[in-house]
């Protein structure tokens, strides 16, 4: 038996006797600076940077800060702990998984490969974005035996639609992940000023340059095509049924950050919800995710999974997240920045020291696992 928080040993051990030290740092937060660094403007452009003046990604940050962990002392934390958990019919290690992203090329060439190899590598779910630079059957192989849920970007062509989800199922993504928030472009001034959007320039579409319902009606002008299937504004809770027949495993929508989309998400039978904001990068403006995920988990916890992603950083705001009412969180931009820091090592390195950091918080602030953090585990500042 080992503790996640063993890693940390370990880079103590190899700075010790290989006098080596990592190439990445363990400073999670710190992690942004770093890839600025190593990021073509365009990419540095389309990942770092949220929508509008970046108000709800400021203050999904802020939110955190307002809250602090209150450690609790001689509670006998048990020397092997153990975080592992199941989601929707899926283990891991610890209650994360990787979030849905994008055009991972534009980190690193290998893309979502490198970063669904490492998940598999840790242990860790991978989420499979519509909007990949590689192809559900490519993820699939690098993901091998790991755990993979899909994300839908609902398109409007229906066909299209039933060609995703079928090879989704047939690459063996279980939970289907519907992002909500998006059915639009939010209004990305970092993309604007450069006129990039990575799409119309095809990277990105691997998953509807490869499908076969695609290419019968996408003709001579695939980005084209792409670029009106896209936008799906129209899209409403009646629509949910249409999953529900065209999906036999867990459904769960993403973006919710309202008690009220919560309460419907429920009445809609689906199984869960990831309140998120999209990492700030649809409405500026925005409520914080996190201040949203208090009174959401309270309304409905019991009633349907709660995950959450948006802000979250290091292995203490796991905690807080946690402490809130998530069952789980999502990890957005970190992993990204150790894709496009060192490919899949730079991936497998975040997720460790994330875990890992997430093991020792835990520990120290007097729980044996994850599942024994709760609201009093916080004091609001
Ligand atoms: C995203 N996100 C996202 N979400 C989704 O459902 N489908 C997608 O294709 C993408 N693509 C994407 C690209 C990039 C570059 C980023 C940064 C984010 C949103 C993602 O799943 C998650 O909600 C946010 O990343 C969480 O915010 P933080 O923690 O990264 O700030």
């Amino acid at each position: 038996m080992s503790n996640l928080g063993d890693h940390q040993l370990g880079i103590y051990l190899s700075g010790m006797f290989d006098g080596k030290t990592p190439d990445i740092t363990t400073d999670l937060a710190a992690l942004e600076d770093r890839a600025r660094e190593v990021l073509s403007p365009q990419a540095m452009g389309y990942i770092v940077p949220s929508a509008g003046h970046g108000e709800t990604a400021r203050a999904n940050r802020a939110a955190f800060d307002r809250w602090r962990i209150v450690p609790r002392m001689l509670r006998g934390v048990a020397a092997q702990r153990d975080h592992s958990t199941t989601v929707l019919g899926t283990t891991m290690p610890a209650p994360v998984l990787i979030a849905p992203v994008g055009v991972q090329t534009l980190a690193h060439p290998d893309g979502e490969l490198a970063t669904a190899r490492a998940a598999a590598a840790v242990g860790v779910p991978y989420i499979h974005s519509t909007a990949a630079a590689h192809t559900f059957e490519q993820v699939a192989e690098a993901n091998g035996d790991g755990q993979r849920w899909y994300q839908l970007y609902w398109p409007t062509d229906q066909d299209v639609c039933l060609s995703f989800l079928r090879r989704a199922r047939a690459a063996g993504f279980t939970t289907l992940v519907l992002t909500l928030d998006t059915t639009l472009l939010g209004w990305r001034p970092a993309d604007l000023d450069r006129g990039f959007l990575p799409f119309l320039h095809d990277v990105g579409l691997a998953n509807y340059l490869s499908d076969p319902a695609f290419q019968e009606k996408a003709g001579g002008s695939p980005t084209m095509h792409w670029a009106q299937m896209f936008p799906h504004p129209g899209l409403s809770w009646d629509d949910l049924p249409f999953l529900r027949d065209h999906w036999d495993g867990p459904i769960v929508l993403k973006g919710i950050v309202s008690v009220e989309d919560a309460r419907l998400a429920v009445r809609h039978g689906m199984d869960g919800i990831v309140v998120s904001n999209h990492g700030g990068r649809q409405v500026d403006g925005a409520v914080a995710a996190l201040d949203a995920l208090g009174p959401i988990a309270e309304a409905v916890g019991s009633d349907l999974t709660v995950l959450f992603d948006s802000g979250v950083r290091t292995g203490a705001d796991v905690v807080k997240a946690l402490a809130l009412g998530a069952r789980a969180v999502l990890l957005g931009r970190p992993f990204l920045y150790g894709l496009a820091l060192g490919g899949q090592q730079g991936v497998e390195h975040v997720l460790r020291c994330l875990l890992g950091e997430l093991d020792i918080t835990v520990a120290l602030s007097g729980h044996s696992s994850c599942g024994e953090l709760s609201r009093a585990s916080l004091q609001a500042q």
